[in-house]
């Protein structure tokens, strides 16, 4: 494990592999073209390496002076090691840089590790967003969460 992560912009080649991770960590997963359309609109679009294996990616979107973290994702083995901190911390910093006053994200009630995850870097539940969300039977809420930059 590398001391210093290293992210670097996500490209065209990175897609196969960001999307084969999201779909074992996901429940409703992104697709490549989502993935491909996010790099198409110029999203801030990072992933990590480590020994060359992807480890993380996040998409973020900036709108105003408000990102919004689209999708964040960390392989399952190193879940849980504090890589994800050091993507929302990057993040957070770049999007601080670039002169973002908030960050804003949606996220299903029923994944609680993330909403934990957030819940620890001061994110704040703002509202909901009604049956946001396709869902295994029906729809489900997006909770809306942002943090003060
Ligand atoms: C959510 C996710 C990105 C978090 O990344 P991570 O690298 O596992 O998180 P970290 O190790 O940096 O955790 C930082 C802190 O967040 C909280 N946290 C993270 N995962 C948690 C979990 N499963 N349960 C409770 N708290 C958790 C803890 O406070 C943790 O600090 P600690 O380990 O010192 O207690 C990762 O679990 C993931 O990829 N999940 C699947 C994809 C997903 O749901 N993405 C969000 C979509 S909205």
């Amino acid at each position: 494990m590398s001391a210093v992560p290293d992210f670097a912009p996500m490209t065209a080649a990175d897609l196969e592999e960001v999307t084969a991770v999201e779909q074992l960590i996901q429940d409703f997963p992104w697709t490549l073209g989502n993935f491909r359309d996010s790099l198409a609109a110029g999203h801030d679009c990072w992933v990590c390496r480590e020994a060359g294996r992807l480890a993380a990616f996040a998409v973020t979107m900036r709108v105003v002076d408000e990102d919004h973290l689209l999708d964040i994702g960390v392989v399952p083995e190193r879940q849980r090691t504090g890589l994800g901190r050091e993507m929302l911390e990057f993040l957070c910093g770049r999007a601080r840089q670039a002169g973002m006053t908030r960050m804003l994200l949606e996220v299903r009630p029923s994944n609680e590790k993330a909403i934990a995850f957030y819940q620890h870097f001061d994110f704040a539940e703002i509202g909901r967003r009604r049956g946001y969300y396709p869902a295994r039977e029906g729809r489900e809420d997006a909770i809306v969460m942002a943090k003060t930059l």
